[in-house]
C-alpha cells in the first residue's frame, strides 16, 4: 500500500512511549516507512511488541486485515538519530520537557535533509519556542496526536509563528492520509484540548487532595454525572502523571494565571514516580486486577 495524497515517504519518530509507538503505528498502516528511535535503547523492543499487539487487537475487530498489519509491522524500523536523514517527516514525540526537546532538535541538525519537515508531538510546550531553536523555524509544526493514537480520531496542528503555508500543507496532507480529522489550534500554552481537559484533572485531583471526595467517588461522579467515559483520576493516570504536572506547569508558566497552579498532590505523586499507568502506580494500582485506588 503506498501512501496517499501527502508528499512524504519515510517518517521518523523519536520517542517509543505510549505516544511514540501509536504514531510509528498509524503512519506504517497508511503506508510509510516508519523510523523509531528512543534514548532508551531498551525502550524499542517492547514499543514494537505493543505495536504488534495493538494491530493484531484491530485485526481481531476487523478493522484491519491481517496482510495489511503484517505489511505495517514490516515497515518499521528500530533507528538511530543518525539514520535520519533519509526521513522527509521527523515527529518528536519524547518527555514534555523543553530542554529535552531543545537537545533533540539540536543532533538533528547535522542529521537531516534541508527540505525534512520537523514536527513536535507536544501537549502543551510553543511551537513558536521550540520551532526558533532548530535551523528550520518554517519547517516546524506542532503535528499533536491524541492518545492512544491508533484508536483516536482527533489531531490538532498547530502553526508557529514562523510555519511556512507549504509545511502547513504538506502536514494537512500527511494526517489525513492517515484517516484523522484536524482541529487548528493557535500557539498558546497547551491549546485547545488540553487547555480544557487538564486542568479539569487537575480539579479533580484538589478534589481528592481536599477530601470532597475518594478515588472512586470522584471518577463515579464524572462518568456517571457528567457522562465522560473515562473518571478524571483514571484518565490521568492513562495519560501520565508527568505529562499531566508538566502540561499544568505550561499553563501556569504560560498564563501567569494562578488558577492553573498544579495541585501538591499530583506533584508528589509525580515526584514519588507514581506516573500512572506507565509505572502501574499512580490514582490506581495496576499490579492488580481490578486495578485499586492506592488512597
Ligand atoms: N500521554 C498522552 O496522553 C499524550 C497525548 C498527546 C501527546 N503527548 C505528548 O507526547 C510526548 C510523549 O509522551 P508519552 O506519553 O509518549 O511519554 P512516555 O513517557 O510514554 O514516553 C516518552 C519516551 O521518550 C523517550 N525519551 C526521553 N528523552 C528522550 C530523548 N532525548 N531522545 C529520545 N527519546 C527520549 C523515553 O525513553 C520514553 O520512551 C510528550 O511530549 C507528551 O506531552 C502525550
Amino acid at each position: 500500500m503506498a501512501p496517499k495524497m501527502s508528499k512524504i515517504r519515510t517518517v521518523g519518530v523519536i520517542g517509543a512511549g505510549q505516544m511514540g509507538n501509536g504514531i510509528a503505528h498509524v503512519s506504517a498502516l497508511a503506508g510509510y516507512d516508519v523510523l523509531l528511535h528512543d534514548a532508551d535503547a531498551a525502550r524499542v523492543a517492547p514499543a514494537l511488541d505493543v505495536i504488534k499487539g495493538n494491530l493484531a487487537r484491530q485485526v481481531h475487530r476487523e478493522l484491519v486485515a491481517q496482510a495489511d498489519a503484517d505489511a505495517a509491522m514490516k515497515r518499521i524500523k528500530a533507528a538511530n538519530l543518525s539514520d535520519f536523514g533519509t526521513c522527509d517527516l521527523v515527529i518528536e514525540s519524547i518527555v514534555e520537557q523543553d530542554e529535552a526537546k531543545k537537545k533533540v532538535f539540536a543532533e538533528l541538525r547535522a542529521v537531516l535533509k534541508p527540505e525534512t519537515i520537523l514536527a513536535s508531538n507536544t501537549s502543551s510546550i510553543s511551537i513558536t519556542r521550540l520551532a526558533a531553536t532548530t535551523d528550520r523555524a518554517d519547517k516546524f509544526i506542532g503535528i499533536h496526536f491524541m492518545n492512544p493514537a491508533p484508536v483516536m480520531k482527533l489531531v490538532e496542528l498547530v502553526r508557529g509563528l514562523a510555519t511556512s503555508q507549504e509545511t502547513y500543507e504538506t502536514s494537512v496532507a500527511f494526517v489525513e492520509s492517515l484517516g484523522k480529522t484536524i482541529a487548528n489550534a493557535e500557539d498558546f500554552p497547551a491549546f485547545i484540548v488540553n487547555r480544557v481537559l487538564v486542568p479539569m484533572i487537575n480539579e479533580a485531583i484538589y478534589t481528592l487532595y481536599e477530601g470532597v471526595g475518594s478515588v472512586e467517588a470522584i471518577d463515579k461522579a464524572m462518568k456517571l454525572g457528567a457522562n465522560h467515559p473515562m473518571g478524571p483520576l483514571e484518565l490521568a493516570d492513562f495519560i501520565g502523571l508527568d505529562t499531566c504536572l508538566s502540561i499544568m506547569q505550561v499553563l501556569h508558566d504560560g498564563l501567569a494565571d494562578s488558577k492553573y497552579r498544579p495541585c501538591p498532590l499530583l506533584v508528589k505523586y509525580v515526584e514519588a514516580g507514581w506516573l500512572g499507568r506507565k509505572t502501574k502506580r499512580g490514582f490506581y494500582d495496576y499490579r492488580t486486577d481490578p486495578p485499586m485506588p492506592t488512597r
